[in-house]
């Protein structure tokens, strides 16, 4: 059965870890994610963008998935169903379709108006046992066809969303989504030092996950982080094995055009991104 981030991501918070979240495509992404949370006994967020909604026919498909792989794979670790960067009417149809966990990103509207769809959201997924995480500060490079600058949030602003009672907290520390550039400055952990100061045991989100060193990663959880975002990176992985069995022909060997035979490689591929990303995150044998 689904459930909700809060008592992952509470006890995350509390042990100095945290929790991926990986963001699904397909079947094979899913399957994959969901046994190797098994494997290590992770408790693990699957994550679905409003995009990769659509494209898997929409929530109650995703939702129906889920539960049945849950069931058939025999999944005994902590799973939540989480809508990321969810807009409001993204947020509603997710809590209807059966969700146990939304994103309600409302850091491009103007803070009054992110307080109050945030506050009516909490509301109702307070109702519904369901965690609820949200966004200041917008989170850069491009998702879905949107594309931020990477800025650093306002620790005061992080405060008052903390405070309408959401689950978690996304704040923008200069990460962004997608690969990093040359350039890239790093994380701002004054931000995030002064962030957690003042939301106190509120889990803290890491968007952004692909190509954050592991230094950074590690210093980032004990600042407060046990929430993390991996997304490109699983992706990458997937294109790059699936290229090398195309490339090596092993399509054209025997009866390799099977999707089954075809798409292995790079769902393997994913399990091995996300070991290392729990085996990194702490959150092995945390289940
Ligand atoms: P990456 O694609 O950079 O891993 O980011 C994932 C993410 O933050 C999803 O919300």
């Amino acid at each position: 059965m689904l459930v909700s981030a809060k008592e992952m991501l509470t006890k995350a918070k509390a042990g100095k870890y945290a929790v991926g979240q990986f963001n699904i495509n397909n079947l094979e992404w899913t399957k994959s994610i969901l046994l190797t949370a098994e494997e290590l006994k992770s408790p693990v967020i699957l994550g679905v963008s409003e995009g990769a909604g659509k494209y898997m026919c929409g929530y109650k498909t995703v939702v129906g998935m889920v539960n049945g792989m849950l069931d058939e794979l025999g999944i005994t670790v902590p799973v939540a169903l989480h809508l990321d960067h969810g807009s409001y009417e993204g947020a509603k149809a997710c809590i209807e379709a059966g969700f146990s966990s939304i994103m309600f990103d409302g850091s491009h509207y103007p803070i009054e108006e992110n307080v109050a769809k945030t506050k009516e959201l909490v509301a109702v997924c307070n109702e519904k046992g369901m965690s609820i995480e949200a966004e200041v500060g917008s989170i850069g490079g491009e998702e879905d066809g949107v594309v931020g600058a990477g800025e650093c949030a306002d620790p005061e602003e992080c405060k008052m969303i903390a405070d309408l009672g959401v689950t978690m907290l996304a704040a923008g520390i200069g990460n962004i989504h997608g690969k990093y550039p040359e350039n890239w400055a790093g994380l701002s952990f004054e931000t995030l030092d002064a962030v957690q100061q003042l939301t106190g045991d509120m889990p803290l989100v890491l968007h952004g996950g692909t190509g954050i060193p592991e230094d950074m990663i590690k210093k980032a959880i004990s600042l407060g982080v046990s929430k993390i975002n991996v997304n490109t990176e699983c992706q990458l992985s997937f294109a790059d094995a699936t290229r090398k069995y195309i490339e090596a022909g092993k399509d054209l060997e025997g009866k390799g055009f099977d999707p089954r035979k075809l798409l292995a490689p790079g769902a393997d591929a994913i399990k091995a991104t996300v070991k290392e990303k729990m085996e990194l995150f702490g959150s092995v044998g945390k289940a």
